[in-house]
């Protein structure tokens, strides 16, 4: 027995001494030394790296990796849709779902639902919760959140992005990016820029001022940025000024990388690139999802069809464009790397954890709008009537599903109907469909297979017999819906929702209707219901918020973050006819500019019929004068307006308590007002506080073409407290002297 454990012994000394003797011949490389600082570990890689080998790991060698460096040891990239939950996996080179059995997730409310919150802390949890699923799920690019602002009610990715308020998505969006990013998982901002509509999305070149650009759609990309930090921005589809978004020159050499110091990884929507040159010199770093020309389609060679692959190696060997634009894109890929899958330090994450549900829980609940609430049509208490009907397909859809890239497989979806159920009990609940939207289907939509009349039929049977209605439509993520590659086409509820809820209100007029949708509807029935929410796609914990919401166990405290018009014509976007939406031989000019939402109502007197920021609780708020801590300010210095908030009702409740600035004489047109700051206050009832918001004097100023620089005006300054863009409560006035 010594014996033995004599010869091990010295068997382990000779061991350890002869990797003693190698590691002494070959110290760890500095590219693998965690306490190496990033820039070195990314110059020592790339120094190592063989011409080849930095062409193969600047685009993409599955549908959803790119190859890193397998000599090196330098892992892959795994990336995952976004942004909503993590998405179902793929086969490696098609658009087919692998069916595994492990990849399904928490689905979290969608981004117009985050945004309704006006939340920021929540931003921050979702992103983190996102952060830990993708990490536990080994994703090392989460492709998400997007910025884009919501335009037109027609957009069909309008449910994916922050709303039609520059200031509102920039807010938000930081958080939701550092929540992810401490995880060593890369948020990736998207669409850049000006994918306002999905329709002719891969072809249509935006032509839009540049103050438009600076002071509409550009700010929450900036934000993203500079304030979240982000690792990865993904070009959009379409042309800007004539040139791909995803090799632009203006917005990435110029704005993104050199302005705003972008130092990650720029690259390609899936198949957005075009052209060689342009990739190369235009900063794109990464190429993902190319199509190839069909006859490799499919087949590993396919991958060096891409733009980025083979034709640029070429180019480089013969000399026409130089090997420094590479290696400047291999060192983003490098540099992400480090961040992410060679992050040794990175926690490893988790899913489906209680955590994750009550956090998506909480968005859901704290994004529902209450758009209308007379004669106390909510909440509806518990015991107050015996039978409720609920009626429409939103009740049981599955609305995770569908919708495009931003599809989830949620390893379970409460929807609707089951919350009310377990809330109010089997007995009290009366369910029927009212309309069948059929299946989502990516390019065309299916018939449902129903019969409408006897689907109608059935619901007056069930209206009749109940104390209340509730109905539960809207739109879903069917094609040219709510969905990715094309618009609405129309701003009406499809499915012949319009028709059934006016036939529901004659036979029960105690109806009251939750809408889910991400977009603005029309609503010729508005007059004759008493209730009305705006919900959206609520996710995993649907059910749970919205009946929380319902019965009252939750107040209401979601505000809108884009403009409801009376008609598709009083939004922006559509006032100026084909030209400007959906665009004309290939071009669309943003001819309302600036003036987009709540700024356009505002400044062309064309009232909306719910206004942006607009929402109620089942509590009451009482706000009390404005003041500032002083009256005239520099530019370097922020304001501090002040005013007492008081709960009024008798019920705990959250009010988000906005600031709009309007400046008196400008020597530019500017919007009637602007929000420049917000704050969700909870208070209990019967509670007084006093809020403070801080706004930096600098983000009065108007970007300035003459100079191409912002521009602040010596000029006096009037600072609204608003609880909506049209419900001012309190101002304040204060004067600007540099
Ligand atoms: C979408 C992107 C998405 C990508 C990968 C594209 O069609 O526009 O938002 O991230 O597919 O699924």
């Amino acid at each position: 027995m010594k014996h033995s454990f004599l010869r091990i012994n010295t068997l382990s000394a000779v061991l350890l001494a002869m990797t003693a003797q190698v590691m002494a011949q070959e110290p760890t490389p500095p590219y693998l030394d965690d306490n190496q600082p990033i820039e070195v570990r990314v110059e020592d890689a790339l120094s190592r790296m063989t011409l080849k080998e930095k062409i193969a790991i600047i685009h993409a060698q599955s549908k959803f990796s790119s190859p890193g460096c397998p000599r090196l040891g330098i892992p892959e990239l795994w990336m995952s849709d976004g942004p909503h939950g993590v998405r179902m996996e793929f086969v490696w080179d098609n658009w087919d779902h692998a069916d595994w059995t492990n990849d399904s997730c928490t689905a979290y409310p969608a981004l117009t639902c985050l945004a309704a919150t006006f939340n920021p802390e929540l931003a921050f949890k979702y992103g983190n919760a996102i952060g830990q699923e993708a990490r536990y799920r080994e994703k090392d690019v989460i492709l998400g959140p997007g910025v884009n602002i919501y335009r037109t009610p027609l957009s069909g990715r309008n449910f994916e992005y922050m709303g039609e308020d520059p200031y509102l998505s920039s807010r938000m969006v930081a958080p939701y990016v550092k929540g992810m990013q401490q995880n060593g998982v890369a948020a990736c901002l998207k669409h850049f820029a000006l994918n306002n509509q999905e329709k002719d999305r891969d072809k249509i070149n935006v032509e839009v001022s540049d103050r438009a650009l600076y002071e509409i759609y550009l700010p929450a990309f900036k934000a993203g940025v500079q304030e979240g930090g982000v690792w990865t921005v993904m070009g959009s589809y379409n042309k800007f000024r004539g040139q791909y978004c995803s090799h632009n020159d203006l917005l990435i050499n110029q704005i993104l990388k050199k302005d705003w110091g972008f130092d990650g990884v720029m690259m390609t929507d899936w198949g957005s690139a075009h052209d060689t040159d342009e990739a190369a010199r235009n900063g794109l770093d990464l190429e993902m999802g190319s199509w190839t020309n069909g006859l490799t389609w499919g087949l590993s060679s396919a991958y060096d069809d891409y733009y980025l692959a083979q034709p640029f190696l070429k180019k480089i060997e013969s000399g026409e464009l130089p090997e420094s634009l590479l290696d400047e894109k291999v060192r983003r890929v490098l540099r992400l790397t480090f961040r992410t899958s060679m992050n040794r330090n990175r926690p490893y994450g988790c899913k489906l954890t209680p955590e994750h549900a009550e956090i998506a829980r909480k968005i859901a609940e704290e994004g529902i709008v209450l758009l209308k609430n007379e004669n106390h049509f909510f909440p509806i208490e518990k015991g107050r009537y015996q039978k409720i009907a609920v009626i429409g397909e939103n009740a049981v859809k599955q609305l995770s599903l569908g919708g495009g890239s931003s599809e989830l497989k949620p390893q379970k979806e409460i929807s609707p109907l089951e919350g009310m159920i377990e809330k109010y009990g089997k007995e009290h609940i009366l369910f029927t469909l009212g309309y069948a939207s059929g299946e989502p289907n990516y390019s065309n939509e299916l018939p449902s297979g129903l019969d409408a009349d006897s689907l109608v039929q059935e619901a007056l049977k069930v209206a009749r017999e109940a104390d209340v209605v509730l109905f539960f439509g809207g739109l879903n993520k069917n094609f040219q819906q709510d969905c990715e590659g094309d618009d609405r086409r129309s701003m009406d509820l499809p499915f012949g929702q319009n028709e059934l809820i006016e036939k529901i209100i004659q036979v029960n007029p105690n109806t009251g209707v939750i809408l889910i949708s991400g977009n603005a509807v029309s609503m010729p029935w508005l007059s004759q219901i008493d209730g009305l929410m705006q919900s959206w796609y609520l996710g995993s914990q649907a059910g749970t918020a919205t009946a929380n919401i319902i019965c009252g166990e939750a107040n209401p405290s979601g505000k809108l973050p884009f403009s409801i018009p009376v008609k598709l014509e009083d939004n922006s976007a559509h006032y100026f006819g084909a030209e400007s939406y959906p665009g004309v031989n290939g071009t669309q000019y943003y001819k309302d500019d600036i003036l987009v939402g709540y700024r356009w109502h505002d400044t062309k007197k064309i009232d909306p019929l719910f206004p942006f920021g607009y929402g109620l609780s089942y509590t009451t708020f009482q706000y009390g004068k404005a003041r500032t801590d002083k009256k005239t300010y520099r530019a370097d210095e922020s304001v501090k307006i002040s005013f007492t908030l008081k709960n009024t009702g008798d019920t705990p409740g959250a009010e988000t308590v906005q600031v709009y600035m309007s400046q008196k004489k400008p020597s530019v047109l500017r919007p009637v007002k602007e929000l420049k700051g917000f704050k969700k206050v909870f208070l209990q009832a019967g509670e007084e506080q006093v809020v403070e918001i801080e706004i930096p004097v600098r983000s009065f100023a108007f970007y300035d073409e003459q100079t191409a620089d912002w521009k602040l005006e010596n000029d006096s300054y009037s600072l609204h407290v608003a609880s909506s863009s049209k419900a001012i409560q309190a101002t304040a006035k204060i004067q600007v002297k540099n």
